[in-house]
């Protein structure tokens, strides 16, 4: 079996720890990080670094060829909040970069692409406990528009080029390795770093707003699986609804007081606020669990004291 991985955006939130996983898992040297700077140390000194720019087709396209890459997995993208700052680079990052990589399997200079969406592409008209894989998507974000054409341009390629392209509509990410930056859902990061420095926060979203989120592990996990998935298995070239646990900042807050009782939360909301309240409260993922047995694994309070206990050491 001759597979070798690229990942581009690798030093980002998700990209980090799935270049380690997948390090491991395969052997450092069939893995090739890339981003279009340095990350973490434990990254950049786990095996080989590119710095690649995502929007530059001649550059991917060198170090698919130079790496004999067959596997792409582009975690390079703008995030909601900072999308809604910078639209049109948002929009121009989020699809350039989607087609540069559909174009490469369309041409068989790769096998399979994994590209990420996300629950941004449902929006304030779809209904909001349980969304199911299909309904309304009417996004009222650039990032969400960005991901949900991406998702229909991911269909079209496997329909029309047989392109092996797999997806999932990721929940809010929750990790202690790296920084998430620019998002909606990043305030459930944040809230552990303050509780453990400063024993107070500032949420930008106001107590009752939940939100579908994961822990890194889990999703880390279900990206691994859906590649490593039988192609037959496959069933929906879109994106797949992926569900972890759903918490609000009051509930998150509880969970972080079981183990710093002091811990005060308040609430300045601003324009992220808007963004949350178009997005769905839990998704329904029952076609991952039948397509490609998905399965949750951590919830809310287990997380809480795995991210405690491994960021203690930092304040
Ligand atoms: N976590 C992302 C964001 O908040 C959603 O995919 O933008």
């Amino acid at each position: 079996m001759k597979k070798r991985i690229l990942i581009i955006g690798a030093c980002g939130q998700i990209g980090t720890e799935l270049t380690i996983y997948l390090r491991n898992k395969f052997g450092k040297h069939k893995v090739i990080a890339s981003d279009i700077r340095e990350g973490e140390k434990e990254l950049m000194k786990s095996g080989p670094f590119e710095i690649l720019d995502a929007m530059d087709y001649n550059a991917v396209e060198e170090i698919v060829i130079r790496h004999e890459i067959t596997d792409v997995y582009l975690m390079a993208a703008m995030l909601s909040a900072t999308a809604e700052k910078f639209p049109m680079k948002g929009w121009l990052l989020n699809m350039t970069s989607l087609f540069h990589v559909l174009n490469l399997a369309r041409d068989k200079k790769i096998d399979k692409i994994f590209w990420p969406s996300s629950i941004a592409v449902f929006g304030p008209t779809t209904p909001k406990i349980d969304t199911p894989q299909r309904t309304v998507m009417e996004p009222s974000t650039v990032y969400g528009i960005s991901k949900q054409t991406g998702e229909r341009w991911c269909e079209y390629y496997y329909n029309r080029y047989g392109v092996d392209v797999r997806s999932i509509r990721y929940p809010g990410l929750i990790s202690y390795k790296t920084l998430p930056g620019g998002g909606t859902t990043d305030y459930a990061v944040d809230i552990y770093h303050k509780a453990l420095k400063h024993k107070k926060y500032i949420c930008f979203l106001n107590a009752e707003t939940t939100l579908p989120m994961m822990f890194m592990d889990d999703a880390i996990r279900a990206t691994v699986s859906i590649m490593e998935a039988d192609k037959e298995n496959i069933k929906i070239r879109s994106s797949y609804n992926l569900s972890g646990m759903s918490f609000d900042p009051e509930e998150i807050t509880e969970s972080i007081q079981k183990h710093i009782p002091e811990f005060k939360i308040s609430y300045e909301p601003d324009f992220r606020q808007a963004i949350a309240d178009s997005w769905p409260q839990s998704i329904d993922d029952s076609e991952a669990r039948k397509d490609w047995s998905w399965e949750t694994k951590i919830a809310l309070d287990e997380m809480t004291e795995i991210m405690l206990s491994n960021l203690k050491d930092k304040y």
